[in-house]
């Protein structure tokens, strides 16, 4: 069975270069009716599925379609709400920005430092990514833009991304109480290069510097202590920097870029999303009998955790078609039901599955014995406190769970009784978790509100119905 994409996204009533459904008209703010959903289990899950193109390399190929000169010609781009509201924010710093076909997208670029003073602040709704990679984007160009986003993402701490900006020279004329958005950025009319050490391993940091990096003469270098998703240097030389990346200590990176190149449009095949693949992988682990196959899943080492884990606690997922393209490398999963042991997860390989959390403590529910997921600092400033709202996640559904400082402790019992409510907390990740939480539970799962599933994962329910989920 192959699933085939139903309808075009929602809320597309803007019109642009004769596109009437590449944008939506106002930046969803979900303040419509809650959407409630309950999950029950239907028994094994079957069929062949791709899940939405990836949410990182969707949001980085519009930013550097529109850095660059010439065309950028994107295919499977994420038409979710997160990367719909990049793709605005683009069009408003001057880029002509066109959806082609379904997933097909056309950028023209503006070329490094050339974009436009937009005539309205930026709104990135719910997407920490798209706000913080833009305002790297942004810092190297002489303009000021306001940043702004909806009431999950104006809790978030932006200060982290603000702090080496102005090392470079660009300044935050107005913020309020504590670094957080609303905030008007100036960007530096002559940036400087940085040396920057982040203080956590963030690829939203990292790219925000070298995206500003490339405005400025000379060499931007960003050390990490562990390497986090390395998708915008990979995308950056395939639009033609010169950008190196070495080991730094055990777990690190030293990377380093040389600004003010050319950079030139490219094509950009965007591979389907590990992050969503999660959540159908884990549901055909947990439900008994499952079949299910996922095709050209991106499987670039720094995103890959979760699948490392869940094979170590014992999961069938077996890679076939296994390919590349510019630098990201591709495969098929094949996942059957199987039984889960529980395993200890290192905090170093946090980086590569820090979106996976909430999915990995569903498949520890329902393994034998305990899981230990160790530091977890930065699930707590996600686009929910997700080591609290995954704690409550598991208790409400009957599973035994502790917070230990930056640890997760779940005492998987074989099964999980379910019957609970999930409190959703404009968190996209929660509500998908919850539902497949609730394909393998004794008794029904329910969540509060399924809106905020668009921004990742636009399809989820009808693609997991198509699976045989039973979703009412
Ligand atoms: C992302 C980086 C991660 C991740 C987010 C996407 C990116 O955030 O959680 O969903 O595309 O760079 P941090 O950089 O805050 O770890």
């Amino acid at each position: 069975m192959c699933y085939l994409r139903p309808r075009a996204p929602r809320d597309t009533t803007r019109t642009l270069k004769g596109h009437p459904r590449a944008f939506k008209d106002t930046i969803l703010t979900h303040s419509d009716q809650p959407r409630p959903l309950q999950s029950r289990a239907s028994g094994a899950l079957t069929g062949k599925v791709r899940v939405p193109g990836d949410k990182s390399i969707s949001h980085r190929s519009l930013i550097l379609g529109a850095l660059s000169v010439g065309e950028t010609r994107i295919t499977g781009l994420l038409e979710g709400e997160d990367v719909l509201n990049t793709a605005k924010s683009m069009q408003a710093l001057g880029a002509a920005v066109e959806r082609t076909g379904d997933f097909a997208w056309r950028v023209r670029g503006v070329g490094v430092a050339g974009f436009a003073q937009p005539k309205a602040p930026l709104d990135f709704g719910n997407s920490g990514t798209g706000c913080r990679l833009v305002m790297g984007a942004v810092a190297g160009c002489p303009i000021s833009a306001v940043f702004d986003g909806d009431t999950s993402l104006r809790t978030r701490p932006m200060r982290r991304i603000f702090d080496p900006l102005e090392k470079m020279g660009a300044k935050v004329i107005a913020v309020v109480e504590g670094g957080k958005l609303p905030l008007t950025l100036q960007g530096a009319r002559d940036p400087l290069p940085i040396t920057y050490k982040t203080p956590v391993a963030s690829a939203q940091i990292k790219s925000a510097v070298l995206l500003a990096g490339l405005a400025a003469p000379g060499t931007t270098t960003v050390i990490e202590s562990e390497a986090s998703r390395d998708h915008t240097e990979l995308m950056l030389k395939h639009f033609g920097a010169d950008i190196t990346s070495v080991m730094e200590g055990q777990h690190g990176r030293r990377i380093t870029l040389v600004g003010q190149p050319e950079l030139h449009g490219a094509a950009v095949v965007v591979p389907a999303d590990p992050s969503s693949a999660a959540f159908p992988v884990v549901a055909a682990l947990i439900a008994e009998g499952s079949d299910v196959v996922l095709s050209d899943v991106m499987t670039n080492p720094l995103r890959t955790g979760l699948f490392t884990t869940l094979r170590e606690m014992g999961g069938a997922i077996e890679e076939s078609e296994v390919r590349g393209d510019a630098g990201e490398p591709m495969a098929s999963l094949r996942v059957r039901a199987s039984k889960l042991r529980g395993v200890e997860v290192p905090p170093e390989r946090a980086p590569s599955m820090i979106d996976e959390y909430l999915v990995l403590a569903v498949a520890a529910s329902f393994a034998e014995g305990t899981t230990i997921m160790r530091g977890l600092h930065e699930l707590r400033v996600k686009e929910s406190d997700r080591l609290a709202a995954t704690a409550d996640m598991l208790r409400v559904n009957g599973v035994k769970v502790e917070i230990s400082g930056d640890d997760l402790i779940v005492e998987g019992r074989g099964h999980v009784p379910g019957g609970g409510l999930v409190a959703t907390h404009m968190d996209h990740r929660i509500a998908m978790s919850a539902l497949v939480m609730g394909c393998a539970s004794d008794q029904p799962v329910k969540v509060d509100d399924t809106a905020f599933i668009a921004t990742s994962f636009p399809d989820f329910i009808p693609m997991m119905r198509s699976l045989g989920a039973d979703f009412s």
